[in-house]
């Protein structure tokens, strides 16, 4: 059976592990040609060899670093047709607590990042006439929030902005736009950055009972990479269990 993205070049931002490396992996299952980019070298250089994939120690904050991971993709492959920008950083801290330096690291990853992955990977897309360019963007920011997310509802509501002004403007050049929004996803941040407490809260607030895995949100960007998303642009998808739906605190109250 030939795979979804077979014969495609795709450079998947943030995959060292979490989401990115469900990303990477489901990518690859479909015959993808990958480029992998992240900050962590030494995890990123492990998922890379998993994969068969090339690895590139990359600060998406920079526009340097994401010129550079492009690169490796077009002097390696000669195109590059799919990017994942999903590196992001979730620091847990009231606003009460952030400084303005706090503030700015967390847009320099998760919105700069978007805008330099995006800008570098327009140069080659642009030259094919052909490119998907992918975002992940988060059910938080856009749709909900609690305490301690600032800084980061603040991102994921701008990539939101930014995936549809880039849908627009990239719409001549035969590139398509789009992003998902997770909702609460397992990953090694998750279990890092936010205590049993959190965890347990979400939980109780997701219809489908369990939070999600890399893997659930790697299908949704799979689709939106694939050829039969090819008339979908500017738009994002919510990834969540039906974590959005509920009008009230618990929705296990039925009528009598
Ligand atoms: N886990 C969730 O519940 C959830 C929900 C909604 C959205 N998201 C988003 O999904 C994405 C992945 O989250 P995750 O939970 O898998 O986190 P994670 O920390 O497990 O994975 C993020 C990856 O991005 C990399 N990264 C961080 N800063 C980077 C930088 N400056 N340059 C390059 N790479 C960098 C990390 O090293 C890591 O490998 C993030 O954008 C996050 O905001 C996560």
């Amino acid at each position: 059976m030939v795979g979804r993205l077979e014969g495609k070049v795709a450079l998947v931002v943030g995959a060292a592990r979490g989401i990115g490396k469900g990303i990477a992996e489901r990518f690859a299952e479909e015959g993808a040609r990958l480029v992998l980019a992240d900050a962590l070298a030494e995890a990123g250089q492990a998922t890379a060899g998993e994969l068969d994939a090339l690895f590139l120690r990359t600060d998406i904050s920079k526009m340097e670093d994401a010129e550079a991971a492009v690169a490796v993709a077009v002097e390696r492959f000669g195109r590059l047709d799919i990017i994942v920008q999903n590196a992001g950083i979730y620091p847990w801290q009231l606003i009460e607590d952030t400084s303005p330096d706090d503030w700015d690291r967390v847009m320099a990853v998760n919105l700069r990042g978007a805008f330099n992955g995006a800008r570098a990977a327009l140069v080659p897309m642009k030259k094919q006439g052909s490119g998907r360019m992918l975002f992940t963007s988060s059910i938080t920011g856009p749709h909900v929030t609690s305490p301690g997310h600032g800084h980061y509802s603040a991102t994921k509501a701008g990539i939101n902005g930014f995936i549809r002004s880039a849908a627009l403007e990239f719409s001549g050049y035969g590139i398509t736009v789009n992003g998902i929004e997770p909702g609460n996803i397992l990953t090694e941040a998750i279990l890092e950055h936010r205590d049993a407490a959190f965890i347990k809260s979400m939980e109780d607030a997701i219809p489908l009972g369990r939070l999600g895995s890399p893997r659930d949100v790697a299908n949704a960007f799979l689709f939106l990479a694939s050829d039969e998303a090819a008339y979908i642009t500017g738009t994002t998808i919510v990834v969540d269990g039906g974590q959005l739906l509920p009008e009230g605190a618990d929705f296990r109250i039925l009528p009598k």
